[in-house]
C-alpha cells in the first residue's frame, strides 16, 4: 500500500476550486501517473458557507488558515489565497516551520518575499513550488529549471499579464479607446481587485522578477524592474504602430549586460507578424534564450481556473513523484544579488507628439533631439485642422535617458501640445 500525497489547501475562490476539481475528478490518473494516491484532507477560506460548486464534505474545515498548514494530516500546504502579506505570509511562513512542502500560484509573495521563504524552506529540507503564479498554464519555471537546464539563459521576455494583452488586442481588434476597453474587461472580471496590478504592469512585474532569478542565479530583484503600465497608451498609437507594422504589447525583457541585470515590463512595440505581435487576447507568451537551444517560444491561457489549477496540480504530482528542486532551481544560499544595470539597452523609439502649429515647432523639437545626439529614422506629420500638429518619429537606436533628455529640452521650448508619448520599439 502507498503513502498517499495529503493536501492542505487554503483558498477556495478560481484556483482553489480548480485544484479541488482536478484531485476529485483524476483520482485514478494522479495515482498512477506519480504512484501514490494524491488526497485532500484540509480545506480553508474565509466563508465556510459559500456555495463553491463542488463538494466539500469529505475535508476537515478550518477557518484559520495557519492551523489548516500546521495540521498533521497534511503533507503539502497548498496556498491560494493570494495577497503579499497577511494570512498568505503568515501561513507559508508557518507551513514550513510545521515541515511541509508548499504549493502556491502567489506571485506577489514569491516577488516580495521569496528569497526568505525559500531559505526558511530549504533550511528546513522542504520545497516551495510556484509554477502556476508566472503565466499560468504554462509550464515555464519546469521548463527554465529542467528542460533548458543545460542552458546559460542570454535572455527571457514575454507577455505575461492576460488582462492586459486582451486590453491592447481589444483596442486594436474593435477600434475602441482604452477607457472604454477598460470597462469591458473590468465588466468581464478579468482584472485584480485593484486593477493597478493589472494595467499599471505589477502583476507581470512581480513575473518578471520571478522568472529572472531561476533564468540567472539571481536574488529575486522586483524593486529593480523598471516599470510602466498601458494606461497612457491611446487608441491613437494603436493605430499608429499598426501603420508602422508593429503591434504594442506589455512587455517584460530581462537580460544579463556588462553592466548587470536589466528587467523591464513597459509598453513595446514589437512586429506585428512575430509570434509576440501576433498573441491575442488573454493569451500569455514566454520567449527563453539560451546558448545551447537558442530560442524557445511557450504560448498558452495566463489565467482562469482549469490553466491556473493545472500548473498547480504539475507541482503537486512532482513533490508527489518526489522530485524536489530549490524553490529558485539553485539552493537559495547560492543566489547572488542581481547588479542592477541602472539603464536600459540601447533601441529605436516611437515618439508622437502633438506640435502648437506654428512657425519653427518642428525644427526645435528636432533640434532637442540632435543636442541629445538622437537621429530621426523616420518622421510623419498627419493632417490636421485645429492648432495642434500630429507628428510621428521614429528614432535610430538610442539611449532612453538621452531621449528623456531630448524630451524635457521639447517641453521647455513650449512647443509641445501635451506630453509626448514614448515606446520602445523591441527586437524580438
Ligand atoms: P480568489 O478567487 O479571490 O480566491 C481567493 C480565496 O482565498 C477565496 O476562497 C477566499 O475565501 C480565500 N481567502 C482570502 N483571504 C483569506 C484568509 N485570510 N483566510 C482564509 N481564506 C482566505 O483568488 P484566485 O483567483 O483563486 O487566486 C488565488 C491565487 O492564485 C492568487 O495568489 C492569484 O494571484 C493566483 N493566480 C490566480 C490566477 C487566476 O486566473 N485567478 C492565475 C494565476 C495566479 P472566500 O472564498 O471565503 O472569500
Ligand atoms: N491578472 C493576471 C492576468 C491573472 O491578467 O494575467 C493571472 O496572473
Amino acid at each position: 500500500m502507498t503513502t498517499p500525497l495529503r493536501l492542505g489547501i487554503a483558498g477556495l475562490g478560481t484556483v482553489g476550486v480548480g485544484v479541488v476539481k482536478i484531485v476529485r475528478q483524476k483520482a485514478n490518473l494522479l495515482a498512477a501517473r506519480t504512484g501514490r494516491p494524491v488526497v485532500i484532507t484540509a480545506v480553508s477560506a474565509r466563508s465556510k458557507d459559500k456555495d463553491r460548486g463542488v463538494n466539500l464534505n469529505d475535508y476537515a474545515w478550518e477557518d484559520d488558515p495557519v492551523a489548516l498548514a500546521k495540521r498533521d494530516d497534511v503533507d503539502v500546504f497548498v496556498e491560494l489565497m493570494g495577497g503579499h502579506d497577511g494570512a498568505a505570509k503568515d501561513a507559508t511562513e508557518a507551513a514550513i516551520a510545521a515541515g511541509k512542502d508548499v504549493v502556491t500560484a502567489n506571485k506577489a509573495l514569491l516577488a516580495l518575499h521569496g528569497q526568505e521563504l525559500a531559505e526558511a524552506a530549504e533550511a528546513n529540507d522542504r520545497v516551495i513550488r510556484f509554477e502556476a503564479a508566472v503565466a499560468g498554464g504554462i509550464p515555464v519555471i519546469k521548463s527554465l529549471t529542467e528542460g533548458l537546464a543545460g542552458n546559460e539563459i542570454q535572455r527571457v521576455m514575454g507577455v505575461m499579464n492576460g488582462t492586459c494583452n486582451y486590453i491592447l488586442t481589444r483596442m486594436q481588434d474593435a477600434g475602441l479607446p482604452y477607457e472604454e476597453v477598460f470597462a469591458e474587461a473590468d465588466a468581464l472580471g478579468y482584472l485584480e481587485a485593484d486593477p493597478n496590478l493589472d494595467v499599471g504592469g505589477i502583476d507581470a512585474g512581480h513575473k518578471l522578477a520571478l522568472l529572472s532569478s531561476i533564468a540567472f542565479g539571481t536574488k529575486v530583484a522586483f524593486d529593480g524592474v523598471e516599470l510602466e503600465g498601458i494606461q497612457r497608451i491611446s487608441i491613437e498609437d494603436i493605430h499608429q504602430a499598426a501603420e508602422l507594422g508593429f503591434r504594442i504589447k506589455l512587455l517584460g525583457v530581462a537580460q544579463l549586460t556588462g553592466r548587470g541585470l536589466e528587467q523591464r515590463m513597459s509598453p513595446c512595440l514589437v512586429p506585428a507578424d512575430s509570434p509576440l505581435g501576433q498573441l491575442k487576447g488573454g493569451t500569455n507568451m514566454v520567449v527563453i534564450e539560451g546558448d545551447a537551444v537558442e530560442q524557445v517560444v511557450l504560448r498558452g491561457p495566463g489565467a482562469g481556473e482549469g490553466p491556473t489549477a493545472s500548473a498547480v496540480m504539475g507541482d503537486i504530482c512532482d513533490i508527489a513523484r518526489g522530485l524536489r528542486i530549490s524553490t529558485f532551481g539553485v539552493p537559495a544560499e547560492t543566489l547572488e544579488v542581481a547588479k542592477s544595470a541602472h539603464s536600459i539597452s540601447p533601441a529605436p523609439y516611437y515618439l508622437r507628439m502633438e506640435l502648437l502649429d506654428r512657425p519653427g515647432a518642428l525644427a526645435k523639437v528636432a533640434t532637442a533631439l540632435g543636442e541629445s545626439g538622437i537621429s530621426i529614422d523616420r518622421m510623419r506629420q498627419s493632417q490636421h485642422e485645429g492648432s495642434e500638429a500630429p507628428v510621428l518619429i521614429v528614432t535610430h537606436k538610442t539611449q532612453r535617458d538621452a531621449l528623456d533628455t531630448a524630451i524635457d529640452a521639447m517641453k521647455a521650448t513650449g512647443v509641445l501640445a501635451q506630453d509626448p508619448v514614448a515606446l520602445r520599439i523591441e527586437s524580438v
